[in-house]
Formats: structure tokens, C-alpha cells, sequence
């Protein structure tokens, strides 16, 4: 079971097809709100690209600007950015509450942005990812540390398929040994 909730966003974002990817991924993670700031008026025909019609299932907040984003109280923005001093996603703790804010296909988070973040975090690419994998990849972790799955067994476990599968195999060989 998750805990928490979370909210995504996207900063300056241009293309349509980009946020329809957000906004079915956040859909997709269980979001509890999406939003944009300042994106482009054609990003925001979405409706062809966002196939899951997140738009009936996910309340969205179009803001203009930073100055007009509202968050629920005690949530903390967390900013999604390769930068030099951002943590690694893999070590990161995510908070229960918290918003993360992705930055425009071409540049990043403002600095205003960035500065208005409780952390900024990366994902340990050699370059930049599209801004929507970005967005899965940070919400498919945060539904690793939340979503109560229980730890990757040991090698020496196998699972109930290569149970199966062993015992078979085992099967036929001591039928074979025994002819
Ligand atoms: C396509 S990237 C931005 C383009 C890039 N700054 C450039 O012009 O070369 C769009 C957004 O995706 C997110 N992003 C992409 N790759 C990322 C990574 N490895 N770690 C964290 N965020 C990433 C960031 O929020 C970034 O602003």
C-alpha cells in the first residue's frame, strides 16, 4: 500500500505530446495532483496525447507563474534537475508529502524555481533525459520506497515460477537416470 501523497509538475514546458506523457504518468503512479507553470497554450492540448484522460481522474492546476502556485500545507517541492549539487535519486529519501517540478524541454528549473525546492535531486544519466521518462523514473521510485513491496529476494531464493520450473527439470532427470 502507498503512503503519503505527491504531487508532479512541470516548469516552461512546450510540447503537448511532453505533457500528455506527464500527466498519464502521474495518472498511471496515482498522483494526487499535477500542474505546469507558465507552459506554452499548445502544450496544453493535451487531450490527444494523454490517452488515459488523466483529466477526468487527476485534478491539474495550470498556473502562469511560480508566484500563483499554491501547495498544500506541509508539502515540500522537490526539484527534478541535473545539477552539481543535486542528490542522486537512488540515495534520496522521498518526503510523504511533497510536489515534484520538472523544467521545460529546452533549459531547466529557473533558478527562482530551484530555489523554492526543499531538495533537487538527479538521475544518475550520463545526459539529460526527455522530460516525461524523467518524470517515471522519479515517480517509479518513489513507488520503490512507498509502494510496501517487500525486498528483492537473495539469489539463492527462487521464485515460485523457478520453483516450478526447477522441479521439473529435476523431475526429468532422475526419470532419466532411473531408465
Ligand atoms: C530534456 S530535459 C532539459 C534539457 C536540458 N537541460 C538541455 O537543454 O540539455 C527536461 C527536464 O527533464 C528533467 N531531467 C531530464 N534528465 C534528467 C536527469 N538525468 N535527472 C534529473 N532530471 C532530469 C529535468 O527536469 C529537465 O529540466
Amino acid at each position: 500500500m502507498s503512503r503519503g501523497y505527491f504531487g508532479i509538475g512541470v516548469e516552461g514546458i512546450s510540447k503537448a505530446a511532453n505533457l500528455g506523457a506527464v500527466l498519464r504518468t502521474a495518472h498511471a503512479f496515482e498522483a494526487s495532483f499535477a500542474f505546469s507553470i507558465g507552459a506554452d497554450p499548445r502544450a496544453l492540448e493535451v487531450r490527444m496525447t494523454d490517452t488515459s484522460r488523466s483529466h477526468n481522474h487527476l485534478p491539474y492546476y495550470d498556473w502562469d507563474s511560480l508566484d500563483e502556485m499554491r501547495l498544500p500545507k506541509g508539502c515540500e517541492l522537490i526539484g527534478i534537475e541535473l545539477t552539481e549539487d543535486a542528490v542522486d535519486l537512488p540515495s534520496f529519501r522521498h518526503g510523504l508529502n511533497c510536489a515534484y517540478i520538472l523544467g521545460p524541454e529546452k533549459g531547466s528549473l529557473s533558478p527562482r524555481a530551484q530555489e523554492m525546492c526543499a531538495a533537487i535531486v538527479q538521475i544518475p544519466t550520463k545526459f539529460c533525459l526527455n522530460v516525461s521518462l524523467a518524470a517515471a523514473l522519479t515517480l517509479y521510485d518513489r513507488a520503490l520506497c512507498f509502494g510496501g513491496y517487500s525486498g528483492r529476494p537473495l539469489p539463492s531464493h527462487l521464485t515460485s515460477r523457478q520453483r516450478r520450473k526447477k522441479s521439473t527439470v529435476d523431475q526429468r532427470d532422475i526419470a532419466h537416470k532411473s531408465r
